[in-house]
């Protein structure tokens, strides 16, 4: 086993993991973080984004111990108590979730994206979702949802 710190959702982990562990088996298995998803396991569907040091990244393709020392937000660190975070708003709104399998990995991808481009226009939101796939709602929905929330985060500081 390997020790391992990561910062996740803002908390410090100290952890023991295998070599081999994956980024995603560490947040749902050791830590119980199961908002994030796993799809296809090979990085093909987005289902399991989470962001490191504020990217993007598919957590079934990175090892944990190649997050060892870096940031990672989950799903479940994007409220702040009670309050949903403005993706999270933007995405019940617009009726972008249908099953909810995909949404994570889609908020993740989204709110690394606001982070570089405040305000995207909708071919940047399309080419941040190219990667997700969704079986249920198509990604209209979730375009919009990404726009709006992006809209409604000028000028307010959102972690
Ligand atoms: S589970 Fe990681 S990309 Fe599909
Ligand atoms: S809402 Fe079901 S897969 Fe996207």
């Amino acid at each position: 086993m390997i020790p391992v710190t990561i910062h996740i959702n803002g908390e410090p982990h100290d952890i023991l993991v295998e070599p081999g562990e994956r980024l995603l088996d560490t947040l749902r298995d050791r830590l119980g973080l199961t908002g994030t998803k796993e799809g296809c396991g090979e990085g093909q569907c987005g289902a399991c984004t989470v962001n490191l040091n504020g990217k993007a990244v598919l957590s079934c393709l990175m090892l944990t111990v190649q997050a060892d020392g870096a940031r990672v937000q989950t799903i479940e660190g994007l409220q702040t108590g009670l309050d949903l975070h403005p993706l999270q708003t933007a995405f019940l709104d617009e009726a972008a979730v249908q099953c909810g399998y995909c949404t994570p990995g889609m908020i993740m991808a989204g709110h690394a994206l606001i982070k570089d481009h405040p305000d995207p226009d909708e071919a940047r939101v399309k080419a941040c979702l190219a990667n997700t796939l969704c079986r249920c709602t198509g990604y209209e929905k979730p375009v919009r949802a990404i726009l709006k929330a992006a809209g409604k985060m000028q000028g307010t500081r959102h972690d």
